[in-house]
């Protein structure tokens, strides 16, 4: 899971930048400053001074408003509309800012948007994400620019959406009324975050910000390969995939940044290598306690930052250090069968709850990986495939309050999916013209 709080005053484009960062990175991107645009909306279609706190704290419980990600993308429905492009105009900015000011409105969006943050990996903009809704987020940036340069990019802005009587002198005269009412409010004014890397973008372009943040995020979210892993990766990785004529398929799936559990089939005790060697982010896993032992493996072992898991005691610290890995952002690598069953369907062998319950802890997502060998053993010059199958979103696993029930449900739901990939035996052995072919 990765959580990265954008903030700054209005113009500085931190939504379009968001959007970049949040496709970059396979992640959500959440736009707070639509929740107080539809609640200023709400407010100036009512007759209501925005301003009129008594007023504007007596339409809370009025109207229903509902924040959602269709396919990643956000909607916010005021009562059960989806409002569009009339909480863009100037008035609403103005009404929006003016009701935000209003401690009883964050109250009532807090929540929501602290909700949205716990089950998803996401980059939120806002004016407080950094300083009140994600204070532990693991990256905070204020971007921020010159009022005039704020000012153009907001009047080319609503130019673009069709309005054409707005003038640049009152874009930039409601911006700067409108910062000044931003940062000078009472309740979660907007400031920098003590920790927050301040990022001025006035001679940036989109794409110079977008990779700007990216490098912040990359330095600041700390997952450092270990260095034997980098130096030994690009040497071992090509030579193994060659002997075991391993290839990967859906690699794509696997989001560049943030927590996340990949889960496998199990056939093998170098079934973390395979899936490992096609990986480009570094793999955590787990290996039992004999092994920590082994000269030379149990050093390697060591380097790779495994976690060590107690086999016979139902290890509980393993489970934790696993999930603490998983939040620290790392892909951590399980095996929800807990044994290896070389030659046997997959489907026929039963399972565990652990991949459901550290999902459940983590908060983070899965990929289902089936590994495929012809005859679920591995050999060498036989052909081998890991699939990585499309994301689950830990939100469609179907948890609500935890508990054995629901972490045995989810790790079903993701076993079926490893199961729908195939079992080990349909892997055909590659025919000359095949291996001609994929030449
Ligand atoms: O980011 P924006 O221009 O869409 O935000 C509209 C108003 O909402 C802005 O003037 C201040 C307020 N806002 C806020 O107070 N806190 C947030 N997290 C987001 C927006």
């Amino acid at each position: 899971m990765i959580r990265i709080a954008i903030d700054g005053p209005g113009g500085a484009g931190k939504s379009s930048v968001a959007k970049a960062v949040a496709r970059e990175l396979g992640i959500i991107y959440v736009d707070t400053g639509a929740l107080y645009r539809n609640i200023g909306l709400y407010v100036l279609r009512a007759g209501i001074d925005p301003k009129d706190s008594a007023a504007v704290i007596s339409t809370l419980d009025k109207f229903t408003l509902e924040l959602r990600f269709e396919d990643g993308k956000q909607v916010i429905l005021l009562d059960g509309e989806d409002m569009g492009d009339a909480i863009r105009t100037p008035e609403v900015s103005m009404a929006a800012s003016a009701v935000s000011a209003i401690p009883e409105v964050r109250e009532y969006l807090l929540n929501m948007q602290r909700d949205t943050a716990k089950k998803n990996s996401v980059i939120m903009d806002g004016r407080d994400i950094g300083t009140v809704i994600l204070p532990k987020a693991e990256v905070k940036i204020f971007l921020t620019a010159s009022p005039e340069a704020r000012a153009k990019r907001r009047f080319e802005e609503l130019k673009s959406r069709g309005n054409t009587t707005v003038t640049y002198d009152e874009v930039y005269n409601e911006m700067v009324e409108r910062d000044t009412n931003d940062s000078t409010r009472k309740t979660a004014p907007c400031v920098p975050a003590e920790d927050a890397v301040i990022l001025d973008n006035s001679k940036l372009t989109l794409e110079g910000t977008r990779d700007e943040i990216l490098k912040i995020v990359k330095k600041k979210s700390k997952i450092k390969k270990s260095l034997i892993y980098t130096v030994l990766k690009p040497i071992v990785a090509p030579i193994y995939n060659f002997f075991i004529c391993s290839r990967a398929i859906g690699l794509e799936n696997i989001p560049k940044e943030g927590g996340l559990i990949l889960c496998a089939n199990h056939i093998s005790a170098v079934d973390v290598v395979t899936i490992g060697a096609h990986t480009k982010r570094q793999l955590t896993f787990v290996a039992k306690k004999e092994l920590f032992s082994v000269p030379l493996l149990g050093w390697l072992v060591k380097s790779l930052g495994a976690i060590k898991v107690d086999r016979g005691a139902g290890d509980v610290s393993a489970i934790k250090a696993s999930v603490k890995a998983a939040q620290a952002g790392r892909i951590l690598s399980i095996f929800p069968q807990g044994h290896r069953y070389p030659a046997v369907d997959p489907a026929k062998t039963p399972i565990h709850h652990g991949a459901g319950l550290i999902a459940y802890q983590s908060g983070c997502d899965v990929i289902p990986v089936c590994i495929k060998v012809k005859g679920g053993k591995y050999r060498l010059f036989k052909r081998t495939e890991v699939i990585f199958g499309k994301l689950i979103k830990n939100s469609d696993l179907g948890f609500t309050e935890g508990g054995i029930a629901e972490y045995k449900a989810a790790t079903e739901k993701i076993f079926n999916e490893i199961c729908a990939m195939g079992g080990y035996s349909d892997l055909p052995a590659p025919t000359p013209k095949a291996k001609k072919k994929r030449k």
